[in-house]
């Protein structure tokens, strides 16, 4: 942008940020409600994250065998160890079905059961009646679950005239002196023009950031660009300290391979052939939590019977399933596979390794995807005019770890709930907040034209590289208050450096070196946060997993960590309540016990 350059104004009812599940259901709704949606998003819809996702959507449907969504609320609590909100998990799984039914009608192409229902598989952690058998409740489009939702999402909002600005990068939230959101300023890529987008509803559907890691299975978009926009704004995140490695990431590459391969019979070995997940879960082996697996992996490589020359991965075999099976049911594993291990997985087993795949911490919201800001007593306060929804958010219902396809069910369900709140807001008397005064754009654009000049030592790219090193060697799988309190000390530096950032590209069309700067400076907020809140919590819980506090302390720690980034370098912890009652009358609270599978 020059100085000369006009911005282009936009007014909207409300605006989405994100079209991945979360974005597009939460756009597709409010449009089809008559609301003035406008969708901003970084990339083209259907090249959303959401396209990665492969296993299947959870909903206790019971297509193949009994099933109850009260035995899915069990399940989501008890492997969210006992983090989740209990009211959001047990409102989730209960609406559940209903909301699978409408993708069906919407045109989702769900695999049949021969009887022609939706077809269902096993992932980890879903049981039947609260523990006891292993549930298939996975509703799957073969292993292109995700690609399947996100493309019929994107036709139905079109089909409701929703208004899509693709390939805008929106940059900061336009806050009020009240503290209500007004809004987002954006960046469009082509050209490099600002935009305002005034609306009285800002929804953040930005995703997750798995980009702060070396290795991880999300896109290069996942640079946690809601959750950046949140601390600027002086806002807090939610546990961010719990971060979820998937177990079958590819050795290398770390592209996901679905947990539907171990659904559908898939297992691990080690270096002696062993299938060692029976050691560490006797019940539900191969398909016991993701946390559980992770873990069991890398102890298995650490005390020397990993696989492969440098014994520094593990095998996943599916040839025994038949190439029938496996090119009918997980036909998107078998390309990836080839490409990225050079593997024919009907004769040979897929090297894997566990790599970060989901966060679970984000932006604090209610279960009506209203975002809180428990700053002043009230753990419950709401943000006016700000919505999050999706893994950028933090509602809480997968807690301090999720289960595989409880993460397609969050964005569709609580996108739908962000809709229907937003048309209740906007019908409120008060809704509309008076003249938005210019000066609330400011801090957006001196921030851009800041790093657009800015002609510091040290090229994005390389503290990038430094940051992605530093999280994924010090805030790991297994992590102690030695590794964790060096994890802070560096990323705080990284932090520091950022002030000595260069750009080089002074260009307006597509310049991606601005771009990635800004996806940065979102990077290193979420990383700092979640270093620092590891370092503070002082027990193992989920994905959490400290070696030098190895139990669970429900005492000290039942509750979910507050992280606020004040002045952009200095990480601020707090804490906010986890919600036990379930304020349902079909579904009594879930007392914390130990977790086994
Ligand atoms: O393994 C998978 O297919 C991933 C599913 C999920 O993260 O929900």
């Amino acid at each position: 942008m020059s100085a000369a350059e006009p911005i282009i104004e936009h007014n909207h009812d409300v605006v989405v940020v994100g079209a991945g599940g979360a974005g597009l259901r939460a756009t597709l709704g409010m449009a089809a409600q008559g609301l003035d949606t406008a969708c901003v998003t970084k990339v083209f819809p259907t090249r959303s994250h959401t396209v990665a996702a492969q296993g299947g959507i959870a909903a206790a449907l019971g297509n193949m065998d009994e099933d109850d969504w009260r035995w899915h609320a069990y399940d989501t609590i008890k492997g969210s160890d006992w983090l989740g909100d209990q009211d959001a998990i047990a409102h989730m799984c209960e609406a559940a079905p209903a909301a699978i039914r409408e993708l069906e009608h919407y045109g989702v192409p769900f695999s049949r059961t021969g009887g022609g229902r939706i077809y269902q598989r096993p992932l980890g952690g879903h049981s039947t009646r609260f523990g006891e058998g292993r549930a298939n409740r996975a509703c799957a489009a073969a292993d292109r679950t995700g690609h399947a939702i996100l493309h019929t999402l994107y036709q139905q909002s079109l089909k409701h005239q929703a208004e899509f600005y693709i390939e805008f990068f929106a940059i900061d939230l336009i806050m009020d002196d009240s503290g209500a959101c007004r809004g987002v300023i954006a960046l469009e890529l082509a050209t490099g023009r600002v935009h305002r987008f005034r609306a009285r509803v800002t929804v953040l559907a930005t995703g997750g950031y798995g980009r702060a890691y070396f290795s991880c299975t999300s896109a290069h978009t996942c640079t946690g660009d809601g959750a950046g926009m949140v601390l600027r704004a002086g806002l807090p995140l939610q546990d961010m300290e719990f971060v979820q490695f998937h177990p079958t990431g590819i050795y290398g590459s770390g592209c996901l391979i679905t947990e539907g391969v171990r659904g559908e019979g898939g297992y691990l070995t080690n270096a002696d052939g062993e299938r060692f997940m029976e050691r560490y879960a006797p019940n539900a082996k191969d398909l016991a939590s993701r946390d559980v697996v992770s873990r069991a992996m890398t102890i298995e490589i650490r005390e020397g019977r990993g696989v492969g020359a440098e014994g520094d991965h593990i095998h996943l075999h599916l040839a025994h399933l038949g190439a029938e099976v496996i090119n009918e049911r997980l036909p998107g594993i078998v390309e990836t596979a080839r490409i990225f291990a050079g593997i024919d997985v009907t004769r040979a087993p897929i090297p894997v390794l566990p790599t970060v795949h989901y966060n679970m911490g984000g932006i604090p919201t209610n279960r009506h995807g209203e975002v809180v800001a428990p700053d002043h007593g009230d753990p419950e306060a709401v943000v006016p005019g700000l919505m999050a929804i999706g893994e950028a958010a933090c509602v809480s219902v997968h807690g301090a770890n999720r289960l595989g396809s409880n993460s397609l069910l969050d964005l569709i369900v609580f996108g739908r709930a962000a809709a229907r709140r937003a048309a209740v807001i906007l019908g409120e008397a008060g809704a509309d907040r008076g003249r938005l005064p210019t000066s609330a754009s400011e801090p957006a654009l001196e921030r851009l034209d800041r790093l657009r000049n800015a002609r510091g030592d040290i090229p994005t790219a390389r503290l990038r590289a430094r940051m992605q090193r530093d999280m994924q060697d010090y805030a790991a799988v297994f992590r102690t208050g030695e590794t964790l309190d060096e994890g802070r000390r560096r990323i705080d530096a990284l932090l520091d450096g950022f002030a000595d950032v260069s750009v080089s590209d002074r260009g307006l069309v597509w310049n991606t070196d601005l771009v990635e700067t800004l996806e940065l400076e979102n990077l290193l907020g979420c990383a700092a946060t979640t270093v620092h809140a590891a370092a503070e919590r002082t027990e193992s819980r989920g994905a959490h997993a400290r070696e030098d506090y190895p139990d669970r302390d429900d005492t000290q720690w039942l509750h979910h960590s507050l992280n606020w980034l004040d002045g952009g370098t200095a990480v601020r912890l707090g804490r906010r309540p986890v919600r036990m009652n379930t304020d349902h009358p079909e579904l009594e609270t879930v007392p914390p016990v130990a977790r086994v599978y």
